[in-house]
């Protein structure tokens, strides 16, 4: 199966553009990549079980559906290809990735990526805040957006296709795999890094990512790796 150009599809409101996107693969497979966007979402999911609260018509809700070998670290390759798209659009304002794979600027969210397996597919579902001018009290202080950055309104459209001509262009370009060049573009921008970090049991400075994507934590004369969970970074949201 050939994954690019993405199909692309547009809905009003849905409960969560990933499960969308692993009903139709789990009914009747794709015979291309896809692309689905919503305006609204009544059942947004995040990482680590945890709900995602999106402003109706304002935050980009969208999911692309590739089919490719299971790769360790691909959740990276994919806010790489994140952080390429939103570039242009942030007056220059710095971007950066916190491990594994928010994007975030100012220190705070701008984008959040939530990647799951289905079949021989993954789907990578991505919130990406756009001409959000406030948000709920949970989240205020920790998000930001494309406009609260730029001062500019962008047509959440516009994001979409962005995104997905950059997940085009990073995914061909390093060839689905977290490589050597992949880890070396995301090492550059992860905002972990020479920080201190805590998990939910230790802590320590962030020193490097390895080669499957995960974070060396550095603990007194230890140095640890840490692939899943939440990692807090200090000074950052
Ligand atoms: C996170 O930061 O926890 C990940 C958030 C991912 C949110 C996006 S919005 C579009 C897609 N559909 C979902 O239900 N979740 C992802």
């Amino acid at each position: 199966m050939i994954n690019f150009p993405l199909d692309t599809v547009y809905l009003e409101s849905v409960d969560s553009t990933n499960s969308y996107l692993k009903r139709i693969i789990k009914e009747s497979g794709l015979s291309k990549g896809m692309a689905v966007m919503a305006k609204s979402q009544t059942a947004g999911r995040g990482r680590l079980g945890r709900s995602w609260l999106s402003n109706p018509r304002d935050t980009l809700c969208m999911s692309i559906g590739v089919k490719n070998d299971y790769a360790e670290g691909f959740t990276l390759l994919a806010a790489l290809a994140v952080y390429e798209a939103l570039k242009p659009f942030c007056s220059d304002k710095n971007l950066q990735i916190k491990w594994p794979n928010d994007i975030i600027a100012e220190n705070k969210k701008l984008c959040g990526i939530l990647c799951e397996r289905v079949d021989e597919y993954t789907v990578i579902g991505i919130g990406i805040n756009v001409n959000d001018k406030s948000f709920v009290s949970e989240i205020e202080h920790k998000a930001t957006s494309l406009y609260l950055l730029s001062g500019k309104e962008n047509d959440v459209s516009d994001i979409f296709k962005a995104v997905n001509s950059a997940f085009e262009n990073v995914l061909t370009k390093y060839d689905f795999a977290f490589s050597k060049d992949a880890k070396e573009a995301y090492t550059k921008l992860c905002a972990n890094l020479g920080k201190s970090v805590a998990t939910e049991t230790k802590s320590g400075v962030a020193v490097g990512i390895g080669d499957d994507g995960s974070l060396q934590i550095k603990s007194g004369d230890e140095v640890f790796n840490v692939s899943s969970g939440e990692v807090a970074v200090h000074n950052i949201y």
